[in-house]
């Protein structure tokens, strides 16, 4: 039975507070596969090091994603939930699969673009072959699946061409993953500039909520997000603001859009604001008490990591003979 299961990867970069853009995005979609699916879900901490990191806090963020993952309900039974470097796999089928990624196509990469703009002192080879790593993390496992929010369609794309090219080139070695990408949440924006991505490295503190943020934070945060002179809660063009909390409302209440204008039907921004910070506060309490408690157990947690990178390991180094069998290296 566990055979016939359709596999699904994805991972978050242990480089910040993780924000409900990286929930909504993400992890709260992967909770709802973890049944239907084989899946494996990564912290990606050698993502993380294309932009400069402090080490311990690096490695405080490794434990803390890994706490987030499962506070937000994913089983380590169920799941493999593993840390990306543990598995040297990884590194080992980038270097293989950049040999079949052309230097203009990681050129085009958006993420590329705006990142090298805004670490202008460190556009490091790595920040520009970032996108193969990503291939390589999904076709490392097979995946059918990769749940991401919208930022990752274009990776997700590459990693669909370099995997076509690879069994092209030789023959069927590696499935050929679909992007999974919600509709609502898919693109969570910044509460401070709501045309703008709401990113974990904003180094404005409110622009960003972060999944671990205090009840106080959170309501404080989403009364003050900027909206527009309007005064009608709508979902229409050019009310980025009232659009994008209009989105989270309705991700954390199951409500549609037309719900939503008739509840604050008659109301203003103000009673709306208060509203949207108060359910998603409350939405999260449980994942904060959760992972306030997995925090306190690292020991559990380094017994997850070491038995999702055994589990791990072992599907990827499956794929990796494989492929240098394809490739025509020596096999021992
Ligand atoms: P990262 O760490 O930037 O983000 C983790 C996940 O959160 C989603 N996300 C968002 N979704 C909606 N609104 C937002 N504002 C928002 N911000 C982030 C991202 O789309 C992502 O799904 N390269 C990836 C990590 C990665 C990966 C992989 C993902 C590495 N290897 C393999 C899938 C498969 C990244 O930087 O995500």
């Amino acid at each position: 039975m566990e055979q016939q299961k359709k596999t699904i990867f994805s991972g978050v970069q242990p480089s910040g507070n993780l924000t409900i853009g990286n929930y909504l995005g993400a992890i709260k979609n992967w909770t709802a596969l973890q049944d239907e699916y084989n899946c494996i879900y990564c912290v990606v901490d050698m993502h993380a090091i294309t932009v400069r990191q402090v080490p311990a806090e690096l490695r405080a963020r490794t434990y803390e994603t890994l706490a987030v993952y499962m506070a937000a309900g994913l089983d380590p039974e169920k799941n493999t939930l593993f840390v990306q470097s543990h598995v040297p796999a990884h590194a080992v089928l980038a270097w293989d699969l950049g040999c079949y990624t052309m230097f203009g196509e990681l050129s085009r990469m958006t993420q590329f673009k705006d990142k090298s703009l805004k670490h202008a002192d460190n556009i490091n080879a790595g920040l520009f072959t970032y996108p193969v790593l990503m291939a390589a993390d999904i076709l490392l496992y097979q995946a059918d699946l990769v749940p991401v929010g919208q930022d990752q369609r274009q990776h997700l794309e590459l990693a669909r061409d370099i995997a076509t090219r690879f069994n092209n080139s030789y023959s069927d070695t590696f499935t050929v993953p679909e992007g999974y990408i919600a509709k609502t949440g898919m693109k969570i924006m910044s509460l401070a500039e709501p045309t703008k991505k709401m990113s974990k490295s904003d180094a404005n503190p409110n622009a960003s909520v972060g999944i671990l943020d205090s009840r106080d934070d959170i309501i404080r945060k989403f009364r003050r997000a900027v909206t527009d002179s309007d005064t009608v809660v709508r979902y229409a063009e050019g009310k980025d603001g009232i659009n994008n909390l209009m989105s989270i409302y309705s991700c954390f209440t199951g409500k549609d859009f037309e719900a939503i204008e008739r509840e604050f039907e008659g109301k203003g921004y103000g009673d709306f604001k208060l509203a949207v910070g108060e359910t998603v506060a409350d939405c999260l309490a449980p994942l904060r008490e959760k992972f306030d408690a997995l925090m306190k157990d690292k020991k559990y947690l380094e017994d997850v990591m070491k038995n999702g990178a055994e589990r791990a390991n072992y599907i990827a180094r499956k794929t990796i003979s494989k492929v240098h069998r394809k490739i025509g290296y020596v096999g021992l």
